[in-house]
């Protein structure tokens, strides 16, 4: 009897273990968070896990009745470690979403990976127009480059800038960037001459003194978030700040991670963007806030909107599906998503997976003495120009 009862309630216990188990099994949605965290790109990594925590933790990490379980990897910038960790993450973690991608190879590089194992690839920092042509399960919660350097163009058309110099970095956003400027800014009549740099160990001092020997109106400067500081300390080194030579582009040279760093020397540039942390808005004021108490002693920058906004889109997605992981069917939760990112209003265009949003044309300016990027005219809901131009 006694043993009877033993093997009764032993049984009743392991299948309790059991219910329990899988109750929690299903009860958790794991989200992999792949990024540059070391390497000449972790202030990316940083900021874009940075942004999404932040998400998670205001949020009680909970969506569509499920608790998000965020598994970081670090992938050094190595667009072949991106790939093993993607697969990784989808064959033993059973991931149900891929996000972060600090570089565009990088990118890329889990774009199979997304496809084949039909899994979400939600795009945090990566900019090249093209990348969401690379997978139907891309999403992306950044920018793209076009989206910021034609209206720089047209702002230069308009202030009087008839001769600019472009440098970039010579790699799918730099490229994009010098392409969209160029081919507005000539079609208004401006002239432009070209050179690009390259990502690994750059030394822009040969390129900043052919600028400076061109003499143009304008320096278009496109580098990684990141890099802005190295490419300021040579642009002083050549004497150009001293030269008249107006400082233009997109805005991640002047990246609000980097800018007290950088110093007086960025004061007057104008750059066009999706985000400045002096964004004017009770959105941004409370999440700039919230950023500073989390992680004393920084500033968040457009790597860390896109970390915030790409978490909740993923867990919008996961309330909207009612806790649904099917990768289709969370990509086609996120088509047409739209809500109040600290940067402004945001759309998921739901043609191209790729996100619609204000650019705001900026001057670097001191304010209660920190230095930042002033916006003064706001283009509304910009999508990007490259596949709205394939249509
Ligand atoms: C990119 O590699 O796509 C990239 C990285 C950093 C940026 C912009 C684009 O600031």
């Amino acid at each position: 009897m006694t043993n009877r009862r033993h093997l009764i309630s032993g049984i009743a216990g392991i299948a309790m273990m059991a219910f329990t188990g899988h109750a929690m099994a299903q009860d958790v949605v794991k989200v992999g968070l792949i990024l540059p965290m070391t390497g000449p790109f972790a202030s990316i990594g940083k900021q874009v896990d940075m942004g999404a925590r932040l998400f998670l933790a205001q949020n009680g990490a909970t969506a569509g009745g499920k608790k998000l379980e965020l598994i970081l990897k670090d992938d050094g910038g190595n667009a072949e470690s991106t790939r093993r960790l993607a697969q990784e993450l989808v064959v033993n973690d059973k991931v149900a979403v891929l996000s972060g991608f600090g570089l565009t190879p990088l990118a890329l590089a889990a774009a199979q990976i997304a496809t084949q194992a039909k899994v979400p690839q939600i795009v945090m920092a990566a900019a090249t127009a093209t990348i969401t042509e690379a997978s139907p399960f891309i999403v992306r919660s950044s920018f793209t480059l076009p989206q910021a350097s034609e209206p720089m163009a047209d702002w230069a058309l308009k202030n009087n800038i008839k001769k600019v110099f472009t440098v970039v970095t010579d790699y799918g956003p730099g490229i994009d960037a010098e392409t969209s400027f160029t081919n507005k800014f000539k079609a208004g009549g401006g002239t432009v001459e070209s050179v690009r740099v390259p990502l690994r160990n750059p030394d822009f001092a040969p390129f900043l003194q052919r600028a400076s020997e061109a003499k143009p109106d304008a320096l278009f400067v496109f580098v990684p978030a990141g890099i802005g500081a190295q490419f300021m300390k040579q642009f002083v080194e050549r004497g150009l700040d001293k030269s008249g030579i107006k400082l233009i582009g997109p805005g991640d040279v002047v990246d609000d991670d980097l800018l007290e760093g950088i110093g007086d020397v960025a004061l007057g540039a104008i750059t066009t963007q999706h985000y400045s942390a002096a964004h004017d808005s009770a959105a941004n004021k409370a999440f700039v806030a919230a950023f500073k108490a989390a992680y004393p002693g920084t500033r968040p920058n457009f790597m860390a909107v896109g970390g915030y906004d790409g978490m909740r889109l993923i867990a919008e997605a996961l309330n909207k599906t009612i806790g649904k992981t099917d990768g289709d069917v969370l990509v086609n939760a996120m088509k047409g998503m739209t809500f109040e990112s600290p940067r402004g209003p945001i759309l998921i265009d739901p043609e191209t997976r790729d996100i619609v949003q204000n650019i705001y044309i900026r001057r670097t300016e001191r304010k209660n003495g920190e230095i930042y990027n002033i916006e003064f005219e706001t283009i509304p809901m910009v999508k990007d120009p490259v596949k709205a131009a394939k249509k």
